[in-house]
């Protein structure tokens, strides 16, 4: 029978096996997978498990900070790079989502391997992988098979010729969780919602300014908040707001406004396969509504998703 001490026990005694004194390299999101795949890590090897957390510009609001300081007080050796404007700068002009994606992608590469470089004799890569990822990958031939198959292959960014070390690609999300609170990860980690990696930049549709994620930031700080304080978040699979790329005219005192309007999005899920909108309750909606209206400037009109998926996606790009 699978348990989570079982999981850790058998886990940390393969990876002190494997590793033995080499040193790992490995990003860190903020998610629940590469946490939880650090503190195994950190577990078997200590301090020869050499995180980096890069802070893209694309995150929530206050989120770097907080992350950081949570992994530092877990104890793990976690190097925190401002990137933001090398982001920006990347994704300058760009309104297409593949396009931003590749962007992104790119930079991240960049930012990871000048920190990797760092390390002096490192040998792994330390991945967060879990189980549904391996067979996406499989079928998709995506990023980490790519990487892969590539693997020790010239041409590529240094830290992609490491040898890759998955210690999750064998579980699905709610043992990854599991094994997580059995490591006494905090909460605000474990349970946190899926992220998309390319962050806020999907959730911009067009363009992507400093000054427009900071909007986003905002409206999403209210609704994430909003639906915990009302005992919302953990019926929620996913939830974010989406700045739309177009005005409205609306009313504000005697004034005539013409400003941007926001969507909010909250859906149900097991995997992010298949989605279903939720029915979050109408006063809910209209205390959000306000709160957004009424704190985030140049925000005039709120809109709820409710198209599940498929046909639409979760992201709006
Ligand atoms: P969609 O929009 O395809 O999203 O229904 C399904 C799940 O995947 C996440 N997502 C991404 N995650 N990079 C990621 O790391 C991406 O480019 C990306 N696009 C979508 C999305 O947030 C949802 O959880």
């Amino acid at each position: 029978d699978w348990t989570s001490d079982v999981f850790i026990d058998a886990t940390v005694e393969e990876l002190r096996n494997k590793l033995g004194d080499d040193k790992v390299v490995m990003g860190l999101s903020g998610g629940v997978d590469s946490s939880v795949a650090a503190t195994l890590i950190h577990r078997a090897i200590g301090a020869n498990l050499y995180c980096v957390f890069v802070d893209n510009g694309l995150l929530r609001k206050n989120e770097f900070e907080e992350v950081l300081h949570s992994y530092k007080d877990m104890g793990l050796n976690v190097i925190g790079v401002d990137a933001k404007q090398r982001f920006y700068e990347a994704l300058s002009l760009i309104s297409d989502p593949e396009a931003k994606r590749k962007a992104i992608g790119n930079a991240f590469i960049e930012v990871f391997d000048l920190e990797a470089n760092k390390i002096d004799g490192v040998k792994w890569l330390g991945q967060g992988t879990i189980y549904p990822d391996v067979i996406e990958s499989i079928s998709v031939k995506g990023p980490s098979a790519t990487i892969k198959s590539h693997h020790n292959v010239g041409g590529l960014p240094d830290f992609m010729k490491l040898s890759v070390v998955e210690p999750l690609n064998t579980l699905f999300k709610d043992e990854v969780r599991e094994v997580g609170r059995a490591l006494e990860i905090p909460e605000t980690i474990v349970g946190r919602h899926p992220f998309p990696g390319p962050g806020l930049a999907i959730r911009i549709l067009g363009d992507i300014t400093a000054e427009k994620v900071k909007t986003l930031q905002e409206v999403d700080y209210i609704f994430i908040q909003g639906l915990k304080d009302h005992g919302l978040y953990d019926q929620v699979w996913q939830a974010g707001a989406i700045l739309l790329p177009i005005q409205s005219v609306g009313v504000m005192g005697d004034e005539r406004t013409y400003e941007k309007v926001v969507a909010l999005r909250a859906v149900g899920s097991v995997d992010g396969m298949t989605a279903d909108w939720i029915h979050l309750p109408y006063e809910f909606l209209g205390k959000m509504s306000n709160e957004i209206i009424n704190r985030v400037k140049g925000v005039n009109r709120v809109v709820y998703d409710i198209s599940s998926k498929p046909p639409a996606t979760i992201e709006w790009e």
